[in-house]
């Protein structure tokens, strides 16, 4: 034992020499960490533990990302933003329970740090004025953005708007209007990368259900027919699974082209 770790003897009289003789009995010790990342060069960089920020958890398509995120390996951290708890524990999990979703100042300190946001936060148009939809689909995206944009430079941008949103912000279709509009400012803002995600129908698996209670019932009563056109025919139908993957490894790889259409959400 003396002859193994020298310096091991000489430690009780002062643990200052102990330190000093345990890296002389394992001299190559101090060096093993550096030698790993030479063996390994690109290791951390390449495959680092992405930390999420997320919006609208506690909606279906929310609940489909945050299930995917927790379960991915590659996912390291996930933050919740939203005016009500996801009311999910986990240990990747911290929420922030939040307000004012045009003003972020008193939270600020907590949502530096992200390298991407997958925001699902977003309502239906049905039975709703202009001006109540464009302030709940552009003015909330578009002021988290740009405080994220800010905050959070390297970051890649993800956000779900829908099929047939109107990229010309002139057609008829008042949704399709607001959500042109509101995706062509994200594209502007400056992101490492930002993708809008155009999901036509999505079947809710795992228990994901929507906060819409009509939007609900439809997918209740047609999950036999859903999950069928979701095998058959990925051009109009996704699953809350097929979303959250596709959201992760778009933020991990990057994709061609920023708008991923139903098919394309199918084939990330
Ligand atoms: N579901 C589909 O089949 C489908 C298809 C294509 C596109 N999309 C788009 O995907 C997005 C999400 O849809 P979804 O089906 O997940 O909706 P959802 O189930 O109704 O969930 C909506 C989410 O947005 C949050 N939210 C709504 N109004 C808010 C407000 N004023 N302030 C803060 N948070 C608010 C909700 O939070 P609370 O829990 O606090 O209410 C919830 O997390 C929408 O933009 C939708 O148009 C959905």
């Amino acid at each position: 034992m003396s002859e193994a770790h020298p310096g091991m003897s000489e430690a009780h009289p002062g643990m200052s020499e102990a330190h000093p003789g345990m890296s002389e009995a394992h001299p190559g010790m101090s060096e093993a960490h550096p030698g790993m990342n030479e063996a390994h060069p690109g290791m951390n960089e390449v495959h680092p533990g992405m930390k999420i920020i997320l919006f609208g958890a506690t909606g279906m398509v929310g609940q489909g990302c945050l299930r995917e995120c927790l379960l991915d390996p590659d996912v390291e951290t996930v933050l919740a933003v939203g005016r009500s708890p996801t009311g999910q524990r986990h240990a990747k999990l911290r929420e922030i329970v939040h307000g004012n979703f045009l003003d972020y100042s008193a939270i600020e300190s907590q949502l530096a740090g992200f390298d991407a946001c997958f925001f699902c936060l977003g309502v239906s148009s049905v039975g709703m004025g202009e001006e109540r939809y464009r302030h709940l689909t552009y003015d909330i995206t578009l002021a988290t953005a740009t405080t994220l944009a800010r905050l959070n430079p390297g970051m890649v941008f993800t956000y779900v708007s829908g099929a047939g949103t109107d990229s010309t912000e002139q057609g008829r279709v008042m949704w399709a209007r607001v959500k042109g509009k509101t995706e062509n400012d994200l594209l502007k803002l400056p992101f490492k990368a930002a993708y809008m995600f155009r999901p036509a129908g999505i079947q809710p698996l795992h228990g994901v259900k929507s906060k819409t209670p009509w939007v609900q019932a439809i997918y209740v009563a047609a999950a036999p027919l859903l999950s069928y056109l979701a095998r058959v025919a990925p051009k109009y139908m996704t699953t809350t699974e097929q979303v959250g993957r596709a959201m992760i490894k778009v933020a991990r790889d990057g994709y061609p082209k920023p708008v991923l259409e139903s098919a394309d959400i199918n084939a990330v």
